[in-house]
C-alpha cells in the first residue's frame, strides 16, 4: 500500500528492509534486515536517500524508528500522501514519516504528528491534533477539535465526538463511538458508548499492517 502511494508521488523506491531477506515486494528487492550503520551518511547524501517505516502497528513502528541508527543521523523521512487524499492547504501540518491513505480527508487547522497513519477514508475534522505514531483506522470520523496523544490506535469505522481528548498508548476498538475523554494510558476501549474494557493493549499481531 505504501509503495503504491510513493509511486503515485513519483518517488522511486530503491529497496526495502525486512528480516525476511528472501522476499520480493512488487518487484522491489529486499536490501536485508534493518540497517545498523550499514548505510553511511555519505551514501545518504550522494544517493539522496529518504526513508519511511511501513509498519502498521504503532508500538513496533515507534520502536523501529527510535532505535534506528539512521534516525539518530537525522535522515529525512518521507511523508506518503495519496493523491486522492484531501488536505486543506498542503502537507505542511503533517509530520515526517506519516502516511495519508486514499480517500482520507484532513480539514483546516488539523495537525498530524510524525509517523502517524491516517488510513483509507478516515476524516480528521477541523482543529484536531493527532499525535506521533498513531493509527487512525479506515473510515473513522474524528470530529472537530479532538486531541489524540501519541501511539494511539483508533479502530476502523469509529466516531469520536468533537472536543474529546484521547490519551496516549490507547487502543479504541473498531466501530466505537467515543463520547467521553479516555485519558488513561495503555488501555483498550470499545463499544457504543466507548468504555474501557481492559487495562492492556493486545499484542501487536492483532492489528493489520498496511
Ligand atoms: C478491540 C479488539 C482489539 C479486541 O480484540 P480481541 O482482544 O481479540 O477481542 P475478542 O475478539 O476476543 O473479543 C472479546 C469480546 O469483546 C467483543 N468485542 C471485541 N471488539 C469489539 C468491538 N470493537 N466492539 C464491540 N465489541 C467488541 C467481542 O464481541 C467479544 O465479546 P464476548 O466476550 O461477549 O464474546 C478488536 O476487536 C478490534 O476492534 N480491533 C481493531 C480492528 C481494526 O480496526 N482493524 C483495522 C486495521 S487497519
Amino acid at each position: 500500500m505504501i509503495i503504491d502511494i510513493l509511486r503515485k508521488q513519483d518517488i522511486r523506491v530503491r529497496a526495502y528492509y525486512d528480516d525476511n531477506t528472501t522476499a520480493e515486494l512488487d518487484g522491489i528487492r529486499c536490501a536485508g534486515p534493518m540497517p545498523s550503520g550499514v548505510i553511511s551518511s555519505c551514501e545518504i547524501v550522494i544517493l539522496w536517500l529518504r526513508f519511511i517505516c511501513a509498519i502498521g502497528d504503532n508500538k513496533l513502528r515507534r520502536e523501529i524508528v527510535e532505535n534506528m541508527e539512521l534516525n539518530r543521523m537525522g535522515i529525512e523521512w518521507i511523508t506518503a500522501i495519496h493523491p486522492r487524499a484531501i488536505l486543506p492547504t498542503g502537507p505542511k501540518e503533517i509530520g515526517g514519516g506519516s502516511v495519508i491513505c486514499a480517500g482520507a480527508i484532513i480539514q483546516p487547522g488539523a495537525t498530524i504528528g510524525k509517523h502517524t497513519i491516517i488510513n483509507s477514508g478516515a476524516i480528521i475534522e477541523h482543529d484536531c491534533q493527532i499525535g506521533d505514531f498513531c493509527h487512525i483506522g479506515p473510515g473513522t470520523v474524528i470530529c472537530g477539535g479532538v486531541k489524540v496523544g501519541d501511539q494511539t490506535f483508533i479502530g476502523a469505522g469509529s466516531t469520536v465526538k468533537n472536543g474529546i481528548t484521547i490519551g496516549s498508548h490507547i487502543l479504541i476498538g473498531m466501530g466505537s463511538n467515543v463520547v467521553k475523554d479516555i485519558i488513561e494510558s495503555g488501555v483498550t476501549a470499545f463499544g457504543n458508548p466507548c468504555r474501557i474494557r481492559s487495562g492492556q493493549v493486545p499484542p501487536t499481531h492483532t492489528l493489520a499492517v498496511p
